[in-house]
């Protein structure tokens, strides 16, 4: 766990940006009157990503005072929730995921690159590039290990790989966020193996949907392997797409096929 202390080090002052200014009120006008203090994670969560991705003491005393709440108030939920960061991270803020599932899949290997090239967490990089830390679940145990980084999730990630990631923000290179094998989403890290007839061996219905040698993450292939193989029945999925679109045009389409029945 993170130690939850505010930063020694504290700038003079916050004040919202114009544009999350407007944003802040209109969070606050959602909800009824005098029950402005349920905004409180949301303006939080604004002030951090103004600041570089991490809370300083005069962000939690402007956003208190912005929904009238007692300053400890705010403070006992930033301090709370891992995340929100009481001290300054680096441009790449990684959030290792330490928690049994991420554990047993080879979360520890990850950590070790972690500590190899960033060092320990917490710990800023001289060029302010990278730091890190654990956290509990981050909700994407299907693909684990992961990380988060900045907004995104990586996963289905090895220490090879995510050196490579590493290496690729190092050099401002893009990267993909999601599983970094390839997998669609979270289905089984081997492809699909149920309701195939549906969403297609490459786990997307409609025009992407390959019923066979599939081509995951390549949708413009996986539609030609579509197209070369022989026309059987409609299937299910391509029904209710062409519905879908029918209804989006505004002319709706004969009944669906008796197999849409089964899915809808
Ligand atoms: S255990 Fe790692 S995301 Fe859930």
């Amino acid at each position: 766990m993170t130690v939850r202390r505010l930063a020694e080090v504290q700038p003079d002052s916050f004040a919202f940006s114009p544009e999350n200014e407007a944003w802040v009120d209109a969070i606050i006008a959602k909800y009824p009157q005098g029950r402005q203090a349920s905004a409180v994670i949301s303006l939080l969560w604004r002030a951090q990503k103004q600041n570089g991705y991490w809370l300083p003491r005069p962000a939690i005393e402007a956003v208190a005072e912005k929904l009238g709440m007692p300053y400890i108030r705010v403070l006992e939920i930033a301090t709370f929730y891992s995340m929100f960061n009481l001290s300054p991270v680096g441009e790449h803020f990684v959030q290792l995921c330490g928690t049994t599932p991420c554990l047993l899949a080879g979360s520890d290997g990850i950590k070790s690159v972690l500590k190899n090239r960033i060092g320990e967490p917490g710990v800023v990089t001289a060029d302010g590039k990278f730091s890190w830390n654990e956290v509990e679940c981050l909700g994407a145990c299907c693909n684990a290990p992961m990380v988060q980084i900045n907004d995104d999730y990586f996963e289905d990630l090895t220490p090879d790989n995510f050196a490579k990631l590493l290496d690729d923000l190092a050099a401002g290179r893009p990267v993909t966020a999601g599983s970094q094998t390839g997998r669609v989403s979270s289905e089984p890290a081997g492809g699909l193996t149920a309701l195939v007839s549906f969403y297609g061996v490459n786990g997307r219905s409609g025009p992407y949907c390959a019923k066979e040698a599939p081509s995951i993450g390549d949708p413009a292939a996986a539609q030609a392997e579509l197209a070369g193989q022989p026309k059987g029945p409609a299937e299910p999925g391509h029904e209710r797409l062409k519905q879908e679109e029918a209804l989006s045009s505004g002319k709706p389409e004969a009944s669906a096929s008796a197999n849409d029945q089964t899915y809808n």
